[in-house]
């Protein structure tokens, strides 16, 4: 873990991380129940946070119009070079850029759309509070912010399993019911959808407010 969260790298990083991911059920279809209903129109920017392998940039680039443009940022150099190499297969362009959630190299308002799947609960809790307050940053008045993570488990049964857990380190907390939605009004997103995509996955979508 560096100060700016935990870098996936060696065998937690590229094709390895992949692996892991699907081995708990995060493919292609969970990426796709992710973004929901959201796409990318001709000429619009999306900025992806902690994108690790690219998969939930590369959902989107599967709608997104030819003329859209997907950034896609992380701190680790294999999971953004596995994510480079398979990048030439879409239509519209995707970039991949080493930097961290919390320092986005981007100008105010330049993006249509931020998000970020799995990734804001491996930083610590000032880096969290600076992605969202970059996320907001970056955004357009208007634009949206989708926000993926763990969540406590819906079934009673998974739920006793994962609430030890919760003594075993801050990460594993349920950040949504207040810590999430908390981060993104201070930093001027508004909650437009709240839902489970898996047992234990859950989503948010925030806009930005246009005043
Ligand atoms: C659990 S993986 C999720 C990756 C990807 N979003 C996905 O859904 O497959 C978390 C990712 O966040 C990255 N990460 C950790 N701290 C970060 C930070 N401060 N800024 C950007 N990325 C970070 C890790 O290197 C890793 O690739």
């Amino acid at each position: 873990m560096t100060h700016k969260g935990r870098e996936f790298k060696g065998i937690m990083g590229g094709a390895n991380y992949k692996r892991l991911a699907s081995f708990f059920g995060i493919g292609t279809k969970f990426y796709q129940k992710a973004l929901g209903d959201i796409d990318l129109g001709p000429g619009m920017k999306a900025v992806d946070l902690g994108c690790g392998p690219g998969a939930l940039s590369f959902a989107l680039a599967e709608r997104a119009h030819e003329s859209a443009v997907i950034i896609g940022t992380d701190i680790s150099n294999d999971q953004l070079d596995y994510a480079g190499r398979h990048a030439g297969r879409f239509q519209c362009r995707l970039e991949f850029k080493k930097t961290s959630m919390d320092g986005l190299p981007f100008p105010d308002g330049y993006f249509d759309l931020a998000m970020t799947s799995m990734a804001l609960h491996e930083t610590p809790p000032e880096v969290r509070r600076g992605a969202v307050r970059e996320a907001a940053r970056v955004l357009k008045p208007g634009g949206r912010f989708l926000l993926t993570d763990w969540s406590r488990p819906q079934s009673l049964f998974l739920t006793m399993l994962w609430f030890p857990m919760v003594f075993l380190g801050e990460k594993n907390r349920d950040n949504w019911d207040n810590v999430y939605p908390n981060l993104c009004r201070e930093s001027g997103l508004d909650l437009m959808q709240d839902g489970y995509i898996s047992s234990i996955a859950r989503r948010q979508v925030f806009v930005k407010k246009t005043v």
